[in-house]
């Protein structure tokens, strides 16, 4: 009796394994934001590519909204390789040691899209990756998210405005500089804590493009918004080196055609996502949005300009200028 109990567990068992079948490959992809913005969904769009095109094989699982791992926490849980895969904002990879990726916070840098593409897609771009090759992680592509715009529970039209406020930062010694040229006194946060900070007045106000802004729900707990956009929330797609080296070849090189449509698909919908947000934010009527007039934003811009100067020697002479020379910056 007892051996035919064990001859059925068998047989159930190699039915429910099949000779030959394989566990999928799972890459764990954190993040911090909402589902519904620009890397939200562009990270949705992967899995989806990644799933079909592997046909199974690869497994991409997607933790938004800091539900794994928060920031100060991601890095270190990727270099350690309990996360394979990571989109974190450019900003912070100071604390990593790789503070040349702060140019992207150089206020003003940008004024379109186009002049971040030329950076991401050019030298400069491929140059930080390598960068993180001895840290243990490969640099796989940059997504977009949009310009960012300063947000209080006062109206900020001119940067006086923000002498004294408690401003909440990412870990970037640059936007330190920034906030401190502003007057302002910066303030290091995770992104999973803005809102709280916000609501209980730990901080007066932050800095980040509408999608942000919009779906952390911080209109909720901010009165004004004011469109400096003086900076950009830019984004590298990172995995852990050793796991992404250690995949069949054939299985990696699919993941980067669909991490090369992923990433066209990040930059196609990430203007107009924040163009709706800023639309949200509106409608919600509980934030008022400050448009600036040209003069009101060269104002705010020459006051940043001397954080370009005051941040040369951590960033980098030869960045900044490689960078200058594809944005046409003129400081
Ligand atoms: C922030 O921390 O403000 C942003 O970097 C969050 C994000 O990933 O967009």
């Amino acid at each position: 009796m007892k051996f035919r109990w064990f001859a059925i567990a068998v047989m159930a068992l190699a039915l429910a394994a099949p000779a030959g079948a394989q566990q999928p490959i799972v890459i764990k992809f954190s993040h911090v934001v909402a589902v519904n913005t620009p890397k939200g969904k562009a990270a949705d769009y992967f899995k989806k590519l990644a799933e079909e095109r592997t046909n199974g094989k690869v497994k991409v699982e997607v933790y938004p909204n800091s539900s794994l791992f928060k920031d100060g926490e991601e890095m270190e849980a990727l270099q350690l390789g309990s996360v394979q895969m990571l989109a974190p904002s450019v900003s912070k990879f100071g604390p990593l040691g790789a503070r040349e990726f702060e140019i992207f916070d150089l206020p003003y840098m940008f004024d379109s899209f186009d002049e971040l593409h030329k950076v991401t897609d050019g030298p400069v771009g491929k140059a930080l990756f390598k960068k993180l090759e001895s840290k243990g992680i490969t640099g796989l592509a940059y997504w977009d998210n949009g310009f960012k715009d300063m947000s209080a529970n006062k109206p900020l039209r001119k940067p006086e405005d923000m002498k004294g406020l408690k401003m909440r930062i990412q870990s970037s010694k640059v936007l330190e500089s920034e906030m401190r040229a502003y007057g302002a006194l910066p303030q290091v946060m995770a992104f999973s804590e803005v809102y709280q900070a916000m609501q209980t007045g730990v901080v007066d106000g932050s800095e980040n493009p509408p999608s942000n802004f919009y779906t952390q729900k911080m209109h909720e707990v901010q009165k004004y918004l004011a469109l400096t956009d003086h900076g950009v929330i830019e984004y590298a797609v990172i995995v852990n080196k050793k796991f992404w080296d250690g995949l069949p070849a054939d299985i990696r090189t699919t993941l980067e055609g669909a991490m090369k449509d992923a990433t066209k698909y990040a930059n196609d919908i990430a203007k107009k996502e924040n163009e709706d947000a800023l639309a949200a934010v509106k409608a919600s009527g509980k934030t008022e949005i400050i448009a600036l007039s040209p003069q009101e934003k060269a104002a705010w811009k020459k006051v940043a300009v001397a954080v370009h100067k005051e941040n040369e020697s951590r960033v980098g002479r030869e960045t900044i200028e490689a960078v200058y020379k594809e944005t046409g910056f003129k400081p």
